[in-house]
């Protein structure tokens, strides 16, 4: 199998385990069910679930603690892209390639339904506690993903994304809130699948400096695609950041400016993985492909 192959049974796999864990669409209180699941099985390429998978097998872990963790970081990321587009924050109305979801459920249902989709992640990766004889690593993966989530990760980078728009930003403010906003969930999803399997605090320090990077990376490309990308293959508007008059890498250095800085980010990234004892040839073929991703 190819790279292309194998990143597209990856991704179906995780999507299908994502799936496993949503709640059913019955009770009263269904419509918060439903707003949950149309936003989550909307799509999406279930990046952190597969990256979280990947670190995980690559530091030996086997079992099925990883699972509910996998649906939890997707439930999650999926909150902050709910909240994200609301009509107070960035108002857009498209996103993997359907009606975002205050457009279809009402901004109500959407405030609702992110709230829900946060704290039904937690729910859920709790179910790993059944599921393991080392029910330390679980807590400690609990740990990382409430506080990668939070104040001191994505919600704080939101904040100050937020707090400085219409105004000047510099390259530290800029780096603070994409280290926070994009990069605190990539690291969340990558650490705790190297606590899960068992990894060393050094490994776990190597692996968080890793995703550091790949979420650098990732999000400067995502302001690329924001200027450069075609809606139909991003499934979200194009424009959304001029719009909103938000400072990013691009409105910094140009566009290929910002690409120098993927690649640059992307290549750091790199190093971090080949220095394991342990050899991963996909994760190093994902991470260099992000580099000219289109969506
Ligand atoms: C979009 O994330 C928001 C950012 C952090 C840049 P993704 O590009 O991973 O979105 P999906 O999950 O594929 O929809
Ligand atoms: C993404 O920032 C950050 C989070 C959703 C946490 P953007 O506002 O650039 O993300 P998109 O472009 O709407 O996906
Ligand atoms: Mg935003
Ligand atoms: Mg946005
Ligand atoms: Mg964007």
């Amino acid at each position: 199998m190819n790279f292309k192959e194998t990143l597209a049974e990856r991704q179906k796999a995780a999507e299908d385990v994502v799936t496993r864990w949503l709640p059913e669409e019955t009770g009263h209180q269904k419509l918060i069910f439903q707003a949950m699941n149309y936003s989550v099985l909307a799509g999406g390429k279930r990046l952190r679930p597969v990256l979280m998978k990947e670190i995980y097998s690559l530091f030996g872990g086997r079992g099925e603690e990883i699972e509910p963790f996998m649906a939890a970081i997707e439930m999650i990321h999926t909150s902050s892209l709910v909240h994200d587009d609301l009509p107070a924050m960035d108002g857009d109305e498209y996103r993997r390639g359907k009606y975002t979801t205050w457009v279809a459920y009402g901004e109500d249902m959407a405030i609702l339904a992110g709230d829900a989709l946060m704290i039904y992640a937690f729910e859920v990766a709790a179910k790993a506690f059944a599921m393991t004889d080392q029910p330390r690593n679980v807590g400690r993966a609990i740990e990382i993903l409430a506080a990668k989530t939070g104040i001191y990760g994505m919600i704080g980078g939101q904040t100050v994304d937020v707090e400085l728009t219409d105004r000047p930003v510099s390259r530290e403010q800029l780096d603070f809130i994409y280290h926070l906003k994009t990069g605190a969930l990539l690291e969340a999803s990558m650490m705790i699948g190297a606590v899960l399997a068992g990894a060393d605090e050094k490994v776990q320090k190597q692996v968080e400096q890793m995703a550091s990077d790949i979420g650098m990376a990732f999000q400067i490309q995502d302001d690329i695609l924001d200027v450069e990308g075609d809606a139909q293959v991003i499934g979200k508007p194009v424009k959304s950041d001029e719009k909103n008059n938000k400072t990013t890498y691009v409105t910094l250095y140009g566009p290929e400016g910002a690409k120098e800085q993927v690649k640059e980010y992307s290549r750091r990234a790199v190093e971090i993985l080949d220095h394991f004892q342990a050899k991963d040839e996909f994760l190093r073929q994902l991470i260099i492909s992000l580099i000219t991703r289109d969506r």
